[in-house]
């Protein structure tokens, strides 16, 4: 029989709107290259690395093979160096509304809590919104090698806290991320449009609606 021993967060998104400074960091330079770039075309860039996002930048504006590595690794690093200026204003009042009760009913139930981030700048979000002693493990991007939709980030997260995949929920707004821990064999919670969390097992539009008495309920509920 399963049980529910661990949720598994993604950060950008799902604990702070973060997702939208990555967006408008990577606007900003697509646009500087003459590549346009809207909200639709950003979905596909949720939960996947900062290269990784960038290729695909250039390969929409049919740049791709117009900068040696030397200078995509320039433009990566101007982006990011845009996005923590962005970041620089978080406060705990950013935290994503009823994330903080949220976790606070998970430690009250003692079930645990990992974060499972695909970015480098996890560690120093965690810390401004003042949530780091909520999470019995933090898995950022510089410890994995593969990149969600790989489920290894959920994975290592699952086996630093000593939890049984099955017995894992991971909450996500990304459709890579959904993919990452569908594959990790951990029931998907999407925070997002039907459309773009089509294949998270339980859907909610905004992270306020999270309660730990439904996602229980929908998660033993499930095959
Ligand atoms: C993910 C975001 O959490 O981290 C992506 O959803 C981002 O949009 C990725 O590109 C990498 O982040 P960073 O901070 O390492 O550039
Ligand atoms: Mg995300």
């Amino acid at each position: 029989m399963k049980e529910l021993h661990a949720v598994i967060f993604d950060l950008d998104g799902v604990i702070t709107d973060t997702a939208e400074y990555h967006y408008l960091a990577w606007k900003a330079l697509a646009e500087e290259l003459g590549i346009s770039f809207d909200r639709e075309f950003n979905e596909q860039l949720k939960g996947i690395s900062r290269m990784e996002s960038l290729e695909k930048i250039l390969i929409k504006g049919g740049k791709e093979n117009e900068f040696t590595y030397e200078e995509k690794e320039k433009l990566a690093t101007q982006k990011n160096e845009h996005y923590k200026t962005l970041i620089k204003r978080i406060t705990p009042n950013d935290l994503l509304p009823g994330i903080e009760a949220f976790l606070q009913e998970i430690k009250a139930a003692n079930i645990k809590i990992g974060l499972a981030s695909a970015s480098k700048n996890a560690f120093s979000v965690i810390e401004s919104l003042q949530v780091g002693n909520y999470f019995d493990t933090i898995v950022d991007a510089a410890t994995v090698k593969n990149s969600k939709p790989d489920p290894e980030v959920f994975l290592k997260a699952a086996d630093q806290l000593n939890v049984a995949y099955e017995n894992c929920v991971g909450v996500e707004d990304a459709e890579a991320g959904v993919e990452a821990i569908k594959r990790a064999g951990m029931f998907a919670v999407g925070v997002g449009t039907k459309e773009a969390m089509a294949k998270a097992d339980y859907i909610v539009n905004s992270t306020g609606e999270l309660t730990l008495a439904k996602v229980k309920e929908k998660f033993l509920a499930a095959k």
